[in-house]
């Protein structure tokens, strides 16, 4: 797989070569979706092609068509009792490793692929990092029946116990709406700062007609951010994850 040249590309596809440093072989793995995501599978699909052995449980049908097409061996999530390890990109990650996912519209299955893991890695570059999360429109996941009504609720929510206004707009894929792997619609809340990042994904939560948000609190164990020169650098919890090779 060619390098991309120095710039964005390449931050993100040294985020993710890093990130191999963790996998070995025997992993149940969990694999992102998003374009950071993308290079670390096609990746993984040259170490499989040479003789590592991972079965991967996709976040995506993109995703799963990547991986399936390198010859991947996958699986699904209710086939395995527990992953060993998701690694998946970002919108936004903050000092405490919180996350805004679901840029890409699979926030479901990623959060559901990565509660099932037993450590989560975000690859990601520094254009990701913030101070608070909220700069990048929030997704959240909603039922299409009687949306508009869950629209409602989150509006009231916000104003209510947030932020004094929000505009949320519902995702469109050109003409039409833009319909998850699930099924159901995403409402993009353009907060712009998120001082409560917990109590927000709770009381989203927690509204009738709302399925999930993309705010991953306390989720990532790890974020390798890469910069645009190629190098990497590392934000851990304590003990850190060590890397196997
Ligand atoms: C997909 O739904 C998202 O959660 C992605 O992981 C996120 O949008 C990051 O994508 P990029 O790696 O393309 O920035």
């Amino acid at each position: 797989m060619e390098k991309p040249a120095p710039g964005p590309d390449r931050a993100k596809y040294a985020a993710a070569e890093k990130a191999l440093d963790y996998v070995e072989s025997g992993m149940k793995l969990g694999l992102g979706t998003g374009s950071t995501a993308a290079y670390f599978v096609d990746m993984l699909g040259e170490k499989v092609a040479g003789g590592l052995e991972v079965v991967g449980v996709p976040t995506s049908t993109r995703t799963y068509e990547q991986a399936r097409a390198l010859g991947i061996p996958l699986t699904t999530l209710d086939e395995v009792e527990r992953l060993d390890l998701v690694i998946d990109g970002a919108d936004e990650f903050d000092r405490r490793m919180n996350l805004i996912k679901g840029g890409g519209g699979a926030l479901l299955q990623e959060k559901l692929v990565a509660t099932a893991a037993d450590k989560m890695i975000v690859i990601t570059d520094n254009s990701k990092r913030v101070s608070h999360l909220g700069a990048f429109p929030l997704p959240v996941e909603v039922v299409q029946f009687g949306w508009q009504h869950t629209q409602k609720r989150i509006y009231d929510l916000i104003c209510g116990s947030f932020v004094g206004g929000v505009d949320i707009v519902r995702r469109m894929a050109g003409d039409s709406p833009f319909i998850t792997d699930e099924g159901h619609f995403i409402l993009d809340l353009h907060l712009k700062k998120i001082d409560e990042p917990e109590k927000m994904a709770w009381q989203l939560k927690e509204l009738i007609g709302v399925v999930d948000s993309g705010l991953f609190i306390e989720i990532a164990d790890m974020v390798i951010v890469g910069k645009d020169d190629g190098t990497t650098r590392i934000v851990n919890h304590r003990p850190p994850l060590r890397p196997f090779r």
